[in-house]
Formats: structure tokens, sequence, C-alpha cells
């Protein structure tokens, strides 16, 4: 049994923080399905703490080098999940500035260098047995309580009417929807509100067959507007009016682009696939007025289909491409 739940924790594990990540790589309704698998496997992780608490309390015994660092981990997915069912609930979403969402992913991908140790400091090599039917019985009915105690989960929620039964399929919370002064500003990881002054400011296209210059007031005229939904990764979304201008017509076609490259006044850059230009909106303007600081001013990206960390602020350059868009990494590191 101890194999078998060590074997069974290195499996949900992975699964957990893959199914995390692949919720937040797209904002359509199949993001529902892999948080469900997510949502299960942090559940089956805390069922086995009866069979791994006895294995810990063995490890703790002899304290072999290194023990330490295993507590660390194990706080740290405690954590984690914590966090995450106080998110999922709704019971507790925000500290101060901080989410909830932000704690959760925080914590788990600190777990990561700890995890990795753990695996290859206490690593014990798989046999067939691992494999036998007995095993993957257990793992079938181990999978299966789980999924039933997530759905019992999200059917208490309901009954109690908790705050988590209104949110999204990718579990983010509504926050001040057409209203721009409520709309809460957060940077990805370690990006930071840049001063720019709208003056000085230029935008740089820089297209396969000529380069052009915008300034704030030329990109302030066009008025294409559309109203979308910035889903967060930090747990919540909201729907406002945007206007500004589609990319499509700042990158000539003739170009034939096959992506552009956008990049911030901070060096925060994503690459967009050529098909979707006419789908993204370089905004000036929220719900009628000029970008604040903390919201991309002068200009920031709308991209209505992606999650909030495509949505670049302070766009400083638009460079056509031939490399593919699906060229980068899928997550930036800044
Ligand atoms: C949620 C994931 C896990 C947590 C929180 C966790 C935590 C711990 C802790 C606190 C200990 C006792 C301290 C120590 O001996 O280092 C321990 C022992 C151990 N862990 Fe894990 N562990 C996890 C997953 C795994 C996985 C995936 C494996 C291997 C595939 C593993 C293998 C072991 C072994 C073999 C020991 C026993 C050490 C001994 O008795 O000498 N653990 N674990
Ligand atoms: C140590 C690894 C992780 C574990 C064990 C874990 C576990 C959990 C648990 C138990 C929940 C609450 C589920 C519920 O009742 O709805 C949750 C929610 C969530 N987690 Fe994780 N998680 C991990 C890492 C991550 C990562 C790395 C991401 C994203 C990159 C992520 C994204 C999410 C999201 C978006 C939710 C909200 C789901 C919803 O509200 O429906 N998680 N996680």
């Amino acid at each position: 049994m101890r194999r078998w739940t060590n074997l069974a924790l290195l499996c949900l594990i992975a699964a957990a923080f893959l199914t995390g990540w692949l919720a937040f790589s797209y904002a359509a309704a199949p993001a529902r399905w892999s948080l469900v698998i997510h949502a299960a496997s942090g559940v089956a992780i805390l069922a086995l703490t009866p069979w791994k608490s006895l294995i810990i309390r063995g490890g703790l015994r002899h304290r072999r080098q290194g023990w330490w660092t295993s507590l660390i981990f194990t706080v740290l997915v405690l954590v984690s999940i914590v966090a995450g069912f106080l998110h999922s609930t709704g019971l507790l979403r925000w500290w101060g500035d901080i989410t909830a969402m932000e704690v959760h992913v925080g914590a788990a991908i600190a777990a990561v260098p700890f995890g990795i140790w753990h695996l290859v400091a206490r690593w014990v090599p798989p046999r067939a047995v691992d494999l036998s039917r007995r095993s993957l019985l257990r793992g079938g009915l181990l999978l299966g309580a789980a999924g039933l105690a997530y759905a019992a989960t999200e059917g208490l929620v309901r009954l109690a009417s908790l705050p988590g039964a209104s949110r999204r399929f990718t579990g983010s919370y509504e926050v001040a929807s057409y209203q721009p002064d409520a709309m809460p500003v957060t940077q990805w990881m370690f990006d930071s509100v840049p001063t720019i002054a709208a003056s000085t400011w230029r935008l740089r296209v820089d297209g396969a067959s000529q380069e052009r210059e915008w300034t704030y007031a030329q990109l302030s005229a066009f008025d294409d507007r559309v109203t979308a939904t910035l889903d967060c990764t930090g747990g919540f979304y909201s729907k406002q009016e945007w206007t500004g201008v589609w990319l499509s017509r700042l990158v000539p076609v003739t170009d034939q682009p096959v992506s552009v490259h956008v990049r911030s006044a901070t060096g925060y850059d994503r690459r967009f696939a050529a098909g979707e230009l006419s789908r993204v909106l370089l905004a000036t303007r929220l719900g009628g007025q000029p970008l604040s600081p903390g919201h991309g001013f002068p200009v920031r990206m709308v991209a209505p289909d992606r999650r909030g960390f495509w949505w670049i602020k302070w766009i400083t350059s638009i460079e056509v491409e031939t490399t593919p868009a699906w060229w980068q990494l899928p997550f930036p590191l800044q």
C-alpha cells in the first residue's frame, strides 16, 4: 500500500499541475473539463491523507537527509489545496490585494522544486505489480470516489448559495462589469505599471514591406468597438466596452504575416496568429474614457477569445513575423 500510495500521489499531483495550466491556456467552455479533472485530482490527494500520514510518520521517525524539505513541500501543497477550495467555494477570495487563486497557483509553483527533490531523493523504482489488476482497481475506486466528492462539494456550494455558485466555467468570479473605474488592476507575475507620456510615446508597426510609427492622437481617432470579457488568471472576470482599432487595420495584409509579435514597454510580449488579427483590438479607451495607467495607457490589447495574460498593456511595438504563433512559451516568464 505504501508504494501504491506514493505512485498514486505522483500521478495525481502531476495531473493537477498540468490540468491547472491547461485550463489557463484557453478561454473556451472546454476549460471546465480540465478543471473537473483538476479538482478531482486535488480531492483524491486529500483522500490519500490517512495512508500518506503513515508513510510520513515512518519517514519522520528516522529523519533521512532532507526530511524538512519534504515538510515544506507538504505545507505548500496543503496551502495550495486550501486556497483552491477557498477560491472555488468563494469563502475567501481576497487577502488585501492578493487573490486566493494567486495564492493557489503561487504555492503550487513554489512547491515544484521541493516536489522534484522529494521525487528524486525518495524514488522507489516501479515494479510490474504496480500495474496489477488490483492496483488499477484501487486507482479506479479512488478516482470514482474523488469525482463523487467533487460533485458533492459543487452541489453543496449551490445548495448553500455560496459565492462559488456564480463562478464562470474558468472558475473566475464577475467583478465590476461595465464599471471601468472599479475593475481590478493586475499584472502577470513580475510585470509592473510603467509611467508613459502620451506626447512622446509612439507605436512602431514593423511590417514586411514598410515600417510606420503611430502617435497616440492618430490611434485615438479610430472608433472600432467591442464588448469583451477580460478573464484574469487571478480568478476574476469583467465585461467592458472597449474602443480602438482592429489589429488587421494596422498590419497590411499584403505583408502576408504568419504571426505578429506584440511588445509592451516593460518587455512583456506575446505572438498572435495572422488569422486572429481581425478579432483582436488595439484599445485606446475603456468605457469611452482613455485607459488608466494600470489598465494599459496609452494602448492595450483586447483579445476576446483569450485569457487576461494575452491582453498586453502599454504596447510599444507590433512586428510582422514569419515565425508561427505557436513558437513561444505557453505562458510568459516575466
Ligand atoms: C502530495 C505529494 C507528497 C507529499 C506531500 C509527500 C510528503 C512526504 C513527507 C513529509 C515525508 C516524510 C519526510 C521524509 O522522509 O522525507 C515523505 C516520505 C516519503 N515519501 Fe513522500 N510525499 C508526496 C509524494 C511522494 C511521491 C510521489 C513519492 C514517490 C514516488 C514519495 C515517496 C516517499 C517515500 C518513499 C517516503 C518514505 C521515506 C522513509 O520512510 O524513509 N512521496 N513524503
Ligand atoms: C499542487 C498542484 C495543485 C493542486 C493539488 C490543485 C488542487 C486544486 C483544488 C483542490 C481546487 C479546488 C477545486 C474545486 O473544488 O473546485 C483547485 C482549483 C483551481 N485550480 Fe488548482 N491545484 C494545483 C495547481 C494549480 C495550478 C498550477 C493552476 C493553474 C496554473 C491551478 C488552477 C486552478 C483553478 C483555475 C481552480 C479553480 C477551479 C474552479 O473554481 O472551478 N491549480 N485546485
